[in-house]
């Protein structure tokens, strides 16, 4: 681990700059594939349909087996794909029944076989999802908890606990879900024969995705196995939702309210939540038994941790020598339009990491949260921001994670309520994450685009002014986005292709400056243009001329760089 005077770890906390460590390379070449990997991420359901040929709607691994060669197009070395295991579908896959097999609804297990062999011929690594902080409330184990008493072998597997009250008819503590209302359920009593009120169970989430108790070592086990099931197929990396979930704290005591205080260290003073449903000292030690597993392959199998921590320094926990490889950075996916904003999320992140002695993530969008251009204001100004900070997340060190659609500039559709999916719709009355998740347009001047057989609505409908953003489009129009993110993966990989990691951020008023391989990135987060650095300009994520215009960003090669 660094120490405060080491390279790679700011000396002065309040100089706005930071520097990574220069003893590691990015992209392929010495530093494992993942380092420098762009990851594109594929929300299954949404991809593409071609199972069965007549269309049934919903994406596929067949569909995602076709449009590979989109993606070699596009220039990414990996892709994420969302949960296709058996499941009863009432959060899309994030609630499993058989973690070993495929859901019928997206093929079989030789479908999934075809799908790896091809991307890997094709060159593409292929990470899975991996689902352990909870099952589907089909899984033999938590229909087995059901039938079963209290106190039973069965229900140890989850969370079982007698209700408050005098007849128990109150949840145990007073943690809420994910999605709304509490975290809790009660089942019927199996000894009563009357339905009469039991024991209730845990569920972070959906009442259809019990949480599994992880200090019950048969957990552990089960988990190891689907591991090493997936890795002896072939995958190259897990996924792993909801990483910092598992454990809970012992006591299961009440959430304090208010659940935010401010805690003040020697530097910064932030507010925090008291959170004794997430991020338990005990989970590493199952990221260290993992990475074990994992480097027992050969061919540098990795995971990405999914750990919406409060703090870099604490996601920087997950991503420590001996576990997890990767964590998602949600830091930039959660910071407003402002220059300093994101200077202290790169600087923040950069010296974060340093300190565990790995590398960052970076993200804008994912299937949970609105997209990026419609988060920053939408129309063309919000294209133009996302594009802008696209350009900027590339050239940073790490490994950057896109989201399936972003390359076409898709915004966040408005879903009619009556077509709305999501559990925590249905939970809370709020719209959801189902306008991020509408099927991609491939091509055609109507639903379904391209995406599956006929013109028939698949699951989420698509909007009917969608033509002008389907693949095929956007193909040869040099001024489109999908061309756009086309020119910068490939300058990603030719700029920077085995530069080493050392970078500096900060801001300069409303423009983010980040100088990586002698390379000068400006964007322009102000409302006036502003000069361009002197020297040649790489690539822009929009025209520019001797200023930098807003809502624009460009990489430039100082004069003197050369
Ligand atoms: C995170 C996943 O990204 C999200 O889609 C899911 O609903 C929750 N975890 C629960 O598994």
């Amino acid at each position: 681990m660094s120490t405060a005077a080491s390279p790679g770890v700011p000396t002065d906390p309040t100089d706005p700059t930071a520097v990574l460590s220069p003893a590691r390379a990015s992209g392929r070449g010495e530093a494992p594939w993942w380092r420098g990997a762009v990851v594109y991420q594929v929300y299954i359901r949404s991809f593409a349909d071609a199972f069965p040929a007549a269309g049934d709607g919903i994406g596929d691994l067949a569909g995602i087996t076709e449009r590979l060669p989109h993606l070699v197009d596009l220039g990414v070395d990996a892709l994420w794909i969302t949960p296709f295991y058996t499941s009863p579908q009432h959060d899309h896959g994030y609630d499993v029944a058989d973690y070993t097999d495929v859901d019928p609804l997206f093929g079989d297990l030789a479908a999934f076989d075809a799908m790896l062999g091809r991307a890997h011929e094709l060159d593409l690594r292929v990470i899975v999802d991996l689902v352990p902080n909870h099952t589907s409330s089909e899984h033999p184990w938590f229909q087995a908890a059901l039938a079963s008493p209290p106190g039973s072998p069965e229900r140890a597997r989850y969370l079982f606990r007698d209700g408050k009250g005098p007849d128990g008819a109150e949840p145990p503590n007073n943690w809420e879900s994910i999605f709304g209302g509490p975290a809790w359920t009660r089942v019927p009593d199996p000894s009563s024969g009357s339905g009469r009120g039991g024991q209730w169970y845990l569920h972070l989430f959906d009442t259809s995705q019990p949480d599994l108790d992880w200090r019950n070592p048969e957990v552990g086990d089960m988990f190891e196995d689907v591991l090493r099931f997936w890795l002896d197929r072939g995958v190259d990396g897990f996924r792993v939702d909801v990483a910092h979930g598992l454990f809970k704290e012992a006591s299961l005591r009440d959430q304090r309210r208010p659940r935010k205080t401010k805690e003040a260290s020697s530097m910064v003073e932030r507010t925090l939540t008291d959170e004794p449903m997430w991020d338990q000292p005990e989970v590493h030690e199952v990221y260290r038994r993992w990475r074990r597993i994992l480097d027992s392959y050969p061919g540098e199998r990795m995971a990405v941790a999914e750990a919406w921590t409060q703090t870099a320094e604490s996601m920087a926990r997950f991503i420590r020598p001996d576990e997890l490889h990767q964590a998602f950075n949600f830091g930039w996916l959660g910071t407003e339009w402002s220059a300093p904003a994101f200077a202290e999320v790169v600087v923040g992140s950069l010296a974060a990491v340093a300190e565990a002695d790995s590398a960052p993530t970076w993200v804008l969008s994912n299937h949970d949260v609105v997209r990026h251009p419609t988060r920053y204001g939408g129309g063309p100004v919000g294209l133009a921001r996302g594009r802008a900070a696209t350009l900027a997340m590339l050239a940073l060190p790490g490994s950057a994670y896109l989201y399936q659609g972003e390359e076409l500039g898709l915004e966040q559709v408005d879903v009619p309520p009556e077509a709305r999916q999501d559990p925590s719709w249905f939970r809370t009355g709020k719209p959801g994450r189902d306008g991020c998740r509408v099927p991609i347009p491939w091509s055609g001047q109507a639903p379904t685009y391209g995406f599956g057989a006929g013109t028939t609505q698949p699951w989420i409908p698509q909007p009917t002014d969608w033509s002008d953003v389907t693949v095929t489009a956007e193909t040869g129009d040099e001024g489109s986005t999908l061309s756009f993110y086309r020119r910068a993966l490939a300058a990603r990989r030719t700029v920077l292709a085995g530069a080493d990691e050392a970078t500096r951020a900060r801001a300069d008023g409303d423009v983010l400056v980040i100088e990586r391989a002698g390379i000068t990135v400006v964007l322009n987060a102000g409302a006036e243009a502003v000069p361009l650095p002197g020297g040649e300009v790489l690539i822009s994520s929009d025209r520019v001329s001797e200023t930098l215009p807003p809502d624009t960003a460009a990489w430039v090669r100082p004069a003197t760089g050369r």
